[in-house]
């Protein structure tokens, strides 16, 4: 009915979105420069100049303060390295929430809540037990946070361990700090929660691929064994779970004002779209790096998602854990195929109803 490129008028805001591939490549490759310019929206909290300074999400423009932001998550939070460094935090996060949940067996769980209560990112930005405040305001997280910042800064002796200690080690104001920090839970905490959530959902709906993956981690551990990082590499039914939720269910279809096309649900790339199939990445070397613009939710070009690998890891790690170490089912015996799969859009794109599950 309409062409692989097309504007439409949310309120105020233009959008254009792009659904083949090719006007995808257009837009993220051939034009990425001109086009890795973002808007601010209107909602943010600092004006224009400030978040031009400091904002890695919102810089309008490739400046210098950008590169050298993405540079500094890249050196100390996203590298290879450094994502292998935090996995000890990771694994402690996800072996207390197999833990609470067996503590919960036979109890109805809203999954998204018990992810975010878990959740490793903030762990790995020393945010110790904050997310209660973090999930309800920005100006209530700052004034949490100033206060370990003022800690951090006025004890005698540290060593340079965590993020927030190499920011302050590095020169960061306080106004830095907050900005970067506040923008790194915004990016990377509903998203992951978000595409674990679905990919739960997917799996009670779709009963053959649950089994799928239940064999194949069956196949790897015995029951009592423990997940880690280093012996989930090698499982593609989970690393194609996991594509094939972000296929159908990407977090950020339209909200860092640049947008990531979305051509991840076309019907003229993909056979059968709207199903969730996880074999059809089975044997492809399609990926979400930013070179298959067929499927690019982390986006790609210069402004591709920084946390990759990241999310990744920590999708990867949790799913398989809720995966191997449960059997899930729904409250008061629902039928999985009646779940309510409608999506909310929200500060990412969630459902709409939030998943209520029972692990046993
Ligand atoms: C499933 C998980 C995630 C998805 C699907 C996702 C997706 C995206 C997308 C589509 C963009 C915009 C890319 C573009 O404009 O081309 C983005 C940007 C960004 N993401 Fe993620 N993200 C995820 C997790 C994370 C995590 C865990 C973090 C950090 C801890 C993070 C940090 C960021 C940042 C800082 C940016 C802005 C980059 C820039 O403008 O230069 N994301 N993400």
């Amino acid at each position: 009915m309409y062409g692989p490129l097309i504007s439409i008028k949310l309120g105020t805001q233009l959008v254009v979105v792009a659904s083949s591939p090719a006007s995808a490549t257009e837009i993220l490759k051939t034009q990425d420069r001109l086009l890795s310019v973002r808007s601010v929206p209107k909602v943010a909290t600092y004006v224009l100049s400030v978040i031009d300074q400091h904002s890695i999400v919102f810089s309008s423009d490739l400046s210098n303060h950008w590169k050298f932001l993405r540079e500094f998550c890249r050196t100390h939070l996203f590298s290879p390295k450094a994502v292998e460094s935090q996995t000890a935090l990771r694994e402690k996060k996800v072996s207390k929430m197999i833990h609470f949940l067996r503590s919960r067996n036979g109890e109805t769980v809203k999954i998204s809540e018990i992810l975010f209560d878990f959740y490793p990112l903030f762990e790995a930005l020393d945010l110790q037990g904050l997310r209660k405040q973090t999930e309800i305001y920005q100006s209530q997280l700052i004034n949490i946070w100033s206060e370990i910042v003022k800690e951090k800064r006025q004890a005698i002796s540290r060593h340079s361990s965590d993020f927030l200690d190499v920011m302050i080690d590095s020169g960061f104001s306080d106004l830095q700090i907050n900005i970067l920090v506040t923008e790194l839970i915004s990016a990377g905490s509903d998203t992951t929660t978000s595409t674990i959530e679905w990919a739960m959902a997917e799996l009670l709906r779709n009963k053959g691929a649950m089994h799928k993956l239940q064999a194949e981690l069956t196949s790897k551990f015995r029951e009592n064994d423990i997940i880690t990082e280093s012996n989930i590499s090698e499982l593609p039914y989970l690393a194609a779970c996991v594509k094939e939720t972000l296929r159908l269910h990407s977090p950020t279809p339209f909200l860092i004002p640049r947008r990531a096309p979305e051509t991840w649900r076309d019907s003229n790339t993909w056979e059968d779209a709207l199903s969730f199939r996880p074999e059809r990445f089975l044997d492809s070397k399609v990926d979400f790096r930013g070179q298959d613009f067929e499927f690019i939710p982390f986006g790609a070009g210069r402004r591709i998602c920084p946390g990759l690998g990241f999310a990744r890891q920590e999708i990867h790690l949790i799913l398989a854990s809720l995966i191997h170490y449960f059997e899930w089912s729904l409250p008061n015996g629902e039928d999985p195929m009646q779940l309510d799969m409608e999506e909310k859009f929200g500060v990412t794109l969630q459902k709409e109803k939030p998943l209520l599950i029972v692990p046993m």
